[in-house]
């Protein structure tokens, strides 16, 4: 695990802003922090930079401790802030070398590595212009480029994506998976879930402080959903209506153990029956033997992709609670 934290906890006065945290990310992860505004993402990341120090509890990065060893950490962390600061007149490649002169890079080595890392980012036409005057994309990307300048093992990205434009966001996604091919690990925040769940591997979920799930994204998916729904399409036998079919695997289905609801969807282009069940992968495979032995002509059997939003939204219901899992 590069990250793990213990009973991680953060007060500002009488506020609590983490919650007894309990974080892993393994090495090679891309990990989604995602929570609504003021959910503590934020004040984890500043504690894991060693930015912030934590009221009560523990955090280890790459086995070192964010409060004891804190050079140690940032050896091994970027950073990359939710607000770009303030340049007066410097260019972008300046900008860079600034920043790696003050993590003690050589001034030899410093021109290589800023020219691949203003390529990597993809702005090396930029490198004379003003950072002041690159657009918001550009300046994530400049942004992005400096928390490398180290080689750091751990990436803390915060809303690198807000205010970037769909073609931005894409960008920024492949960027990110091709650090991730480098060896990279990555915690990424955002509001907005799926704009990570495509590129994430693990997630957390963090809402008021209390961390609501955090793990692989099947696993999370699995553990947030009280049952799976499944879609599956089938043909009439001779003579019969496609409704009389799909009436007759319904009532089928409702006699079975774990079918928590089947009905028959007609009025859609592909008529079929939606089946949610409570039970485990065996279960499922078992309805699916039902209705063949039953003689059931089954063409389509498939599990509803859900929509991850839809999970988020449900699980930040506003009234965080640890009894969600
Ligand atoms: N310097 C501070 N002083 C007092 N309270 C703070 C401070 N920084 C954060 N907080 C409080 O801690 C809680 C968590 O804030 P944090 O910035 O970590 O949230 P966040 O998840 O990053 O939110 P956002 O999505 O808006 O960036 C909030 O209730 C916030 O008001
Ligand atoms: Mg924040």
């Amino acid at each position: 695990m590069i990250v793990e934290t213990h009973g991680l906890s953060r007060m500002y006065g009488g506020t609590v802003a983490l919650n007894q945290l309990n974080l892993t990310i393994p090495q090679g992860a891309i990990y989604g922090f995602i929570g609504p505004n003021g959910a503590g993402k934020t004040t984890t990341m500043r504690i894991l930079t060693t930015l912030l120090l934590p009221s009560s509890g523990e955090a280890f990065v790459a086995g070192h401790s964010v409060v004891q060893e804190r050079a140690a950490v940032r050896r091994q962390v970027g950073f990359m802030p939710d607000f770009f600061g303030v340049y007066d007149s410097m260019q972008a490649v300046e900008y860079l070398d600034f920043f790696a002169a003050a993590y003690g890079i050589a001034p030899d080595r410093r021109p290589r590595l800023i020219n691949d890392l203003l390529a990597l980012v993809d702005l090396g036409h930029k490198r004379h212009a003003e950072v002041m005057s690159l657009s918001r994309g550009m300046k994530q990307r400049l942004s992005l480029a400096r928390t490398m300048l180290h080689d750091p093992a751990l990436l803390i990205l915060d809303e690198p994506a807000s205010g970037l434009d769909p073609r931005a966001r894409v960008e920024l996604r492949e960027l990110l998976k091709e650090l991730c091919s480098m060896g990279k690990t990555i915690m990424i925040s955002s509001h907005i879930l799926t704009e990570l769940a495509e590129m994430c591997t693990h997630i957390g979920i963090i809402e008021r402080g209390n961390l609501l799930a955090s793990g692989d994204v099947a696993t999370i998916l699995r553990s947030l959903q009280p049952h799976r729904s499944f879609e599956l399409q089938l043909l009439p036998a001779e003579g019969q209506s496609l409704a009389a079919a799909l009436d007759a695997a319904v009532a089928l289905l409702l006699n079975q153990p774990h079918v928590v609801a089947a009905r028959a969807v007609v009025e859609a282009k592909l008529p079929h029956v939606l089946l949610d069940t409570d039970g485990d992968d065996r279960t499922v495979s078992t309805l699916l033997t039902q209705l063949v032995t039953a003689g059931v002509a089954v063409t389509h059997f498939a599990a509803q992709v859900s929509d991850l939003e839809e999970v988020f939204m449900r699980v930040t219901d506003g009234s965080a609670s640890s009894g969600v899992l």
